[in-house]
């Protein structure tokens, strides 16, 4: 079938295997490029299939050969209706991983559950032994807590009081006034629930508890702090408290890991063009001004060159460079003061009418549609292709 972007507020309802695959290459190669990273072997991915994962995993695999298996929620094609990008991208992945002689194996459903933790401990059993890290990005808007079985939904609210700002739809480029109310009854506990600590705790449990966990094995959660324009809604709000619970879970699970002299870190990374970002008010503003800054500079990164620099220059590059509270940061460029300065200056002036020329516009909306595989350059989109592609460990 021919694959065309179909779009509603912030999702994209399709999603293109050609393009997809096209972005996994391309991030392969950039590992390639930048050479042999002296790291883990053994790799476990947890949300292995979108963003900030799947750069681990593919960082891991081609920067180290690693053996990676990878942990997603993903709904697979079926005839005429294309399949969610992470499945078309771990499908790529594994093809690309399995023709490179690497062991690479994936489970599709709810990490949040008993029965994936299961399966992923039964997997590592059957082939890997233990393994070495253990990283965890996934970000989510719901979870179903496994020893209740109630659903809890995350919000993006202040705290406190209502947040005024300015916001651009990144699709027609108009900027507006926005308004949000602050969190009410179990807003800040529901948010926690789903994007806190919990959770990897209790996967690094179900791994601990089955010796899955080599001598010196590490685990990275991933985070953000952002600036002022920003903290209302995202560091200060209803995210923030999770993103503080999740990084108290660290040292937390440093502390279980003791016996085998194993690691938790949480590692501060920039901001970018995702779905959740997308959705999140004043955030796509704030990311179409950084990206013009930092592009004009010199120092813009995606996801791929985000954990490539974390894996070669912090976690296996000798100097993890820790901040006051023990946190990593390749969140440093975007946090840079002359950055930051220039970026609060352009927001007071920002309009519909100035915006995508003192912002990247442009390279916001195609990030956007590169997340789903479309604008990406080298695919033709006018040729017919087979939207069925199969995962190759699933078959
Ligand atoms: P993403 O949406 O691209 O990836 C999320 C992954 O989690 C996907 O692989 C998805 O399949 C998986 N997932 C979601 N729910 C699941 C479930 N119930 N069971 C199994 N897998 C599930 O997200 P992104 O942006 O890569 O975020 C990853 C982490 O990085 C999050 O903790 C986020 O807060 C953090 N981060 C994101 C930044 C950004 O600008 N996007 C900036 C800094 C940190
Ligand atoms: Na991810």
């Amino acid at each position: 079938m021919i694959i065309e972007p179909r779009t509603r507020g912030f999702i994209c309802l399709t999603s293109h295997p050609t393009g997809c695959e096209q972005n996994v290459i391309d991030q392969i190669e950039y590992v390639k490029l930048k050479g042999k990273i002296d790291g883990a072997k053994k790799v476990l991915v947890i949300g292995a299939s979108t963003g900030f994962g799947l750069a681990s995993r593919i960082t891991s695999a081609f920067g180290s050969d690693a053996a990676t298996i990878g942990v997603f929620f993903d709904k697979p094609a079926t005839e005429g209706r294309p399949g969610s990008p992470g499945y078309y991208n771990t499908a790529a992945f594994e093809k690309h991983a399995h023709q490179a002689g690497l062991y690479a194996k994936s489970i599709n459903g709810d990490a949040f559950s008993n029965e994936i933790k299961e399966q992923v401990v039964n997997l590592i059993k059957e082939d890997l032994g233990q393994i070495d890290l253990v990283i965890y990005s996934l970000a989510s808007p719901v979870r179903k807590h496994p020893e209740t079985g109630k659903r809890y939904k995350s919000v993006l609210k202040p705290i406190g009081e209502v947040f005024s700002n300015k916001t651009v739809d990144f699709h027609t480029g108009n900027v507006s006034e926005i308004s949000i109310n602050p969190a009410e009854g179990d807003d800040i506990a529901n948010t926690v629930t789903v994007m806190g600590g919990e959770d990897w705790k209790m996967w690094m449990d179900a791994l601990q508890a089955e010796n899955l966990l080599s001598e010196g094995a590490t685990t990275v959660a991933y985070s953000y702090i952002g600036p002022d324009v920003t903290k209302p809604v995202y560091r200060n709000g209803t995210i923030g408290a999770a993103k503080d619970d999740l990084e108290k879970t660290a040292v937390t699970i440093t502390d279980d890991l003791k016996s085998i002299g194993g690691k938790a870190y949480v590692s501060v990374n920039k901001a970018l063009v995702t779905q959740a970002s997308s959705a999140i008010p004043v955030i796509p503003l704030y990311i179409s001004l950084l990206f013009k800054v930092m592009k004009e500079k010199n120092i813009h990164e995606g996801c791929i060159e985000q954990i490539q620099r974390l894996y070669s220059q912090r976690l296996f590059g000798g100097d993890l460079d820790l901040d006051a509270k023990g946190r990593i940061r390749v969140d440093d460029w975007e946090m840079r003061e002359d950055v930051q300065a220039e970026i609060a200056e352009l927001w007071k002036s920002a309009t519909t009418e100035n915006l995508s020329e003192i912002g990247d516009l442009e390279g916001y909306s195609n990030e956007f549609f590169k997340l789903f595989g479309f604008k990406v350059a080298g695919v033709d989109y006018d040729a017919d292709v087979n939207e069925v592609v199969k995962i190759p460990s699933e078959q």
